[in-house]
């Protein structure tokens, strides 16, 4: 939706924190047949973060949400909302925004989380915004978090050199004038469900000795059927934001895409005519780390000084669901 009021929703400040534990391609070598040779050429991924056991999802959102915080100069009892975009929560009840919410003292706000896959970090860009610019909140915390190792099958080659975990979070607030959130859009197409899914452990196959040896609680994923959704919709979403703006893939300083797959990442920005040198990849360290890839990609731009004021910064991504979305900011 495009933009037009005078208030827009700006990004205060970023964090991100990930595990210590590093998976390398070499490490995959001695679990399943694959070699790095393939995974380096058909994903871009070298390495990616492993969380320890006693390790947990709210444990790197507070990390990354604390710094997020502290940069963006304000209390946490001014926060409004906490959104935490997340498949991999640490309990199912209650959300791991509640659990947040304690651990940061943010005694004042509303928690819930978003599950929206790989897109969840840009649902919660989006609805933030909106919540902004209609007034219901001042401050908006929005996460990103998983631990995505635990729900991968290491015996499936096609799934397990992807994945790795790690959170990055988000302070939003109302700005003046022609800065923050620009346009914001979010879609999903259930259809291609299948695509990637867990089929065991919710109420449809309830967690049992049997789904736990058939291995039903891990991901299952139709790689590349999965890939052209992927190409297809982040360009076109990325188009529709661009549009809603009033603006061209020309006036874009920097593209962060999910960080999914290196050759995906290439295909679309080929498709948008922005150049290697405008988009911005960290998979080759991170692996994919669904909801978290955005936001931690995002605050390592800030950190590295890639973002100035008054930069366009584009952002799109899809998932599982299947879900996708995009967001236009002026920095
Ligand atoms: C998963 C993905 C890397 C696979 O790459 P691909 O080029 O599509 O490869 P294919 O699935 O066609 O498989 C090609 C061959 O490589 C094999 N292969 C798959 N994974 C392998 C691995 N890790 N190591 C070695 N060989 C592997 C396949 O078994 C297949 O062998 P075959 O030709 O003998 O049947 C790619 O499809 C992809 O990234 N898709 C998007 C997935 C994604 O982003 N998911 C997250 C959504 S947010």
């Amino acid at each position: 939706m495009n933009n037009t009021g005078n208030v827009h929703a700006g990004i205060l400040g970023t964090g991100h924190s990930y595990p210590e534990g590093i998976l390398t391609n070499a490490d995959l070598e001695k679990m399943v047949e694959t070699s790095d040779d393939w995974i380096t050429t058909r994903t871009g991924i070298k390495q990616r973060r492993k969380a320890a056991p006693g390790e947990y999802t709210s444990l790197f959102a507070v990390r990354a949400a604390r710094q997020a915080i502290e940069r963006a100069r304000i209390d946490p009892l001014e926060i409004d909302l906490v959104l935490c975009a997340t498949v991999t929560p640490d309990q199912i009840l209650p959300s791991t925004a509640c659990i947040i919410q304690a651990e940061l003292g943010a005694n004042k706000a509303a928690a819930m989380d978003i599950v929206a896959a790989c897109s969840g970090f840009l649902y919660g860009l989006t609805l933030a915004d909106s919540m902004i610019r209609t007034g219901q909140s001042r401050y908006v915390l929005v996460i990103g978090a998983e631990i995505l190792t635990q729900y991968v099958d290491y015996t499936d080659r096609g799934t397990c050199v992807l994945f790795g975990d790690g959170a990055g979070a988000a302070v939003l607030g109302p700005v003046e004038g022609n800065q923050g959130i620009l346009a914001a859009r979010i879609r999903s197409d259930g259809r291609y469900l299948e695509q990637l899914y867990s089929p065991g452990g919710g109420t449809r196959k309830p967690p049992s000795a049997e789904t736990l040896a058939a291995g039903e609680h891990f991901f299952k994923m139709k790689g590349n059927e999965l890939f052209k959704v992927a190409v297809r919709s982040m360009s076109e979403i990325s188009n529709e934001v661009l549009d809603d703006a009033g603006l061209r893939a020309e006036d874009v300083k920097l593209f962060i895409p999910h960080q999914a797959n290196q050759r995906i990442t290439d295909a679309v920005a080929s498709k948008l005519n922005v150049e290697q040198e405008r988009v911005y990849s960290n998979i080759s360290m991170h692996g994919n780390t669904s909801s978290a890839s955005i936001p931690i990609a995002l605050d390592e731009c800030v950190e590295s000084g890639k973002i100035a004021k008054g930069d366009l910064l584009l952002m799109a991504s899809f998932g599982g669901g299947v879900t996708w979305g995009g967001v236009l900011v002026r920095w």
